[in-house]
């Protein structure tokens, strides 16, 4: 049992519970969902198989797939009310807060907030993932001045969502870049949102109000908000000869630099080579290969200096940047990814609560009377 004398600020280093969602392995530098190697998964399955893959614990076989891409279609229409709270909300905000309220505002349009059952927590799960991407798209064009395109009952998760954005499914290589980003954003055990998610769900509160707490969380520089950092950093930079230099005066100042360290991985992050190669393929394909020399400059630069390797928002930073997404859409894109692991959560820790409420050792003023 804990004692009240030991601090694990930050709970670094803290195992709070089990989980059989994913398993990270600095060590070897691996990473699993529910037992497949994540690289593995980005390279021969949809996101949609990833997602069933998470709540379910087993791949889907062709049925099931079936069945369930039918259901996440259906699911994708925004209904009015909810398309008149998104326009009511500023365009000045940024635009992990239209997503954080649209969910929050989801959560009041369903009545129910019985958490008994797997089936009901699942089908609340797939709503939200199903139509996260009507919102990101219908924001990010309303931000550009343009008229929400609706969904695609035809195409697929990755397809249907750069049609909305775009207006049109673009090449392949694009597609594939974008697909594989969404599969190896899903999951990654009790990272400081999912434990965000964990906490709400712990007290026997909805579904809606943990996954509204994880994007709050999400929304950091310190976690999912850096993939956004990483590009306003390589703007600035714009050439690859001076990356070095600023690279240099931010260790100097002793500033984070954006994209590079994790609180698990000590030796890189094992999601990285698999979305350098979808970062280096879409680079090379659209013959812009610019952010690719300034990403190897601070990548070499920074490894030399301090040891300390990238990110997953590293590479996703210029890759969604290239893909044609406005830089504030970066961390909605990881919301949309990372809905599935959250829930996943969600529903392990309903599955086996116990409240998640831990000590603190008092600093303060030693007791006192109010003065008369
Ligand atoms: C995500 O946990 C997850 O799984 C998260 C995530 C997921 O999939 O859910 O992987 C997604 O959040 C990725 C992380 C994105 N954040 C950033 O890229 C921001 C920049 N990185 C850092 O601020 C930092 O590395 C963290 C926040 C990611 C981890 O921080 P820790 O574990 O609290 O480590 P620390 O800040 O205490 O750093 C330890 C040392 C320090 O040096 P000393 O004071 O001991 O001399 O390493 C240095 C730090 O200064 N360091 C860095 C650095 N990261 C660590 N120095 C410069 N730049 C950095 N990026």
């Amino acid at each position: 049992k804990a004692g009240t004398d030991a601090i694990y600020k930050g709970l670094a280093g803290v195992v709070v519970d089990t989980t059989a969602i994913s398993k990270v392995v600095p060590e070897t530098n691996t990473l699993t969902y529910r037992g497949y190697p994540v690289p593995e998964l980005a390279e021969k399955c949809s996101m949609e198989q990833v997602a069933y893959l998470l709540w379910h614990g087993e791949l889907p076989n062709d049925l099931q797939l079936e069945q369930f891409s039918q259901r996440e279609r259906a699911a994708r229409r925004l209904d009015r009310s909810a398309q008149s709270v998104l326009a009511r909300t500023p365009e000045t905000c940024h635009p992990m807060d239209v997503v954080r309220t649209m969910i929050s505002y989801l959560g009041t349009e369903d009545p129910d907030e019985d958490l008994s059952t797997t089936e009901l927590l699942l089908a609340k799960s797939q709503r939200m993932f199903a139509v996260l991407p009507t919102i990101v798209a219908a924001d990010l064009r309303r931000r550009r001045g343009l008229e929400p395109i609706a969904p695609h009952h035809g195409l697929g998760y990755a397809e249907n969502f750069l049609y909305m954005c775009f207006g049109e499914v673009p090449d392949e290589v694009i597609v594939r870049a974008f697909a594989k980003s969404m599969v190896l954003y899903a999951e990654h055990s009790f990272n400081a949102s999912t434990f965000a998610a964990r906490v709400v769900t712990s007290t026997g509160s909805d579904i809606y109000s943990a996954v509204t707490a994880a994007i709050g969380a999400l929304k950091g520089p310190l976690h999912g908000g850096a993939n956004e950092a990483v590009m306003h950093d390589m703007i600035e930079i714009d050439r690859p000869e001076r990356a070095r230099g600023w690279l240099e005066e931010k260790l100097t100042a002793k500033e984070k630099v954006m994209g590079f360290g994790h609180r698990v991985y000590k030796r890189g992050d094992s999601r990285v080579p698999t979305m350098y190669q979808a970062l280096r393929e879409v680079s090379e394909h659209l013959g812009e290969t610019k952010w690719l020399k300034i990403y190897a400059e601070l990548e070499d630069e920074m490894a030399s200096r301090t040891g300390i390797r990238p990110n997953l928002d590293f590479p996703t930073g210029p890759a969604y940047y290239l893909m044609g997404f406005d830089i504030p859409m970066f961390t909605p894109l990881f919301v949309m990814s990372r809905v599935t692991g959250w829930t996943a959560h969600i529903i392990e820790q309903t599955e086996s609560n116990a409240l998640i409420r831990p000590l603190s050792a008092y600093s303060g003023p030693q007791q006192r009377s109010v003065p008369a």
